[in-house]
C-alpha cells in the first residue's frame, strides 16, 4: 500500500467537481448517450480513488442537477438505473476504504427505492473516518440556500432564534455540506464555463479550474494537474498579496 500524501497548504482539503460532457464523448465515439454515463462512472471510480490516495479530506460530486430533470424522460430513467446499479456494486468497495458517504439534493423526488439505498449507503459508511464523499444527484445550489432559509425560519416560528441572531454561521448550518470542510477547489470538466446552480452558497471562495476534457476522459493525471494549478494560487480572502506572504 502506497502512504497517501497528507494535507498542506497547497492541498485542497474540499474538492467539488461538476463532472460534465459524457453526452459529447458518447457522440463523438458514435455512442449513445447512456454509454458516456456508464464511461463517466468508470472516470468517476479513478477519481474517487485518486482523490483520497492524496489525502483529499472531502469531495462532493455533481452527479445530477435540479434542472437535469428536464432532460428526455429515457435519460431521466437510464440515469437513475445506473445510479441504483453503481451503488448496489460500489458501496462495499467505499465502505472497505474507509470513505464516508453523504447524499445531498432533494431525496423526496427520487424513487423511494434509490431513497431507500442511499439511506443504507449512509448508515452503513457513517462511522468511517476516511475521505467524506458527497453525491449531489437531484441537487441545486438554489434548492439548497431554500432549504437552509427553511430551516432558520422554523427556529424563529418557534421562538428560538431572533431574526437579529441569524449570522452566515448559523444559516450554513441548514446547508447541505455543513459540517464540511469549506470549499477549497471547483472543477468543471467539459468545456463550459459556468456554475449551472451547483454549490452557490460554498464556493464563495473557492478557486475555480475549467478543462474542456470530458469527463469520461478526465483521470488521475489530469486530477494531478488541477491540484498543481490550485497549488499555484495565492489565496488572499480580501486581504493584499504582501499580508499574505508576511503571515507564512
Ligand atoms: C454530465 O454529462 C452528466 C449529467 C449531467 C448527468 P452530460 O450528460 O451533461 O454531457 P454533455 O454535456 O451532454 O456532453
Ligand atoms: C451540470 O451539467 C450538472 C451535472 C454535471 C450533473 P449540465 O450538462 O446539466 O449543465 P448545463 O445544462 O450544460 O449548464
Ligand atoms: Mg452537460
Amino acid at each position: 500500500m502506497t502512504e497517501p500524501t497528507r494535507h498542506t497548504d497547497t492541498c485542497p482539503r474540499h474538492v467539488a467537481i461538476i463532472m460534465d460532457g459524457n453526452g459529447r464523448w458518447a457522440k463523438a465515439h458514435g455512442k449513445p448517450r447512456h454509454a458516456g454515463h456508464r464511461a463517466g462512472v468508470r472516470a468517476t471510480r479513478a477519481i474517487v480513488e485518486a482523490a483520497s490516495d492524496r489525502g483529499i479530506a472531502a469531495l462532493t460530486l455533481f452527479a445530477f442537477s435540479s434542472e437535469n430533470w428536464s432532460r428526455p424522460e429515457a435519460e431521466v430513467s437510464s440515469l437513475m438505473s445506473l445510479f441504483l446499479e453503481v451503488l448496489q456494486r460500489e458501496v462495499d468497495v467505499l465502505h472497505e476504504k474507509d470513505t464516508r458517504i453523504r447524499f445531498v439534493g432533494a431525496r423526496d423526488q427520487l424513487s423511494a427505492r434509490l431513497q431507500r439505498k442511499l439511506a443504507d449507503a449512509e448508515s452503513q459508511t457513517a462511522h468511517n473516518t476516511g475521505m467524506e464523499l458527497a453525491l449531489a444527484v437531484a441537487f441545486g445550489g438554489r434548492w439548497d440556500i431554500v432549504e437552509a432559509a427553511r430551516r432558520v425560519c422554523r427556529k424563529v416560528e418557534r421562538g428560538e432564534l431572533s431574526a437579529a441572531a441569524i449570522t452566515e454561521e448559523e444559516f450554513a448550518q441548514g446547508l447541505s455540506l455543513r459540517g464540511m470542510p469549506p470549499l477549497d477547489l471547483l472543477i468543471r470538466t467539459g468545456g463550459e464555463r459556468r456554475i449551472s446552480n451547483f454549490l452557490l452558497w460554498d464556493m464563495a471562495y473557492a478557486e475555480l479550474y475549467f478543462t474542456d476534457t470530458l469527463w469520461p476522459e478526465f483521470d488521475p493525471a489530469q486530477l494531478d494537474e488541477a491540484l498543481r494549478f490550485y497549488a499555484g494560487r495565492q489565496r488572499r480572502f480580501g486581504r493584499t498579496g504582501e499580508q499574505v506572504s508576511e503571515s507564512v
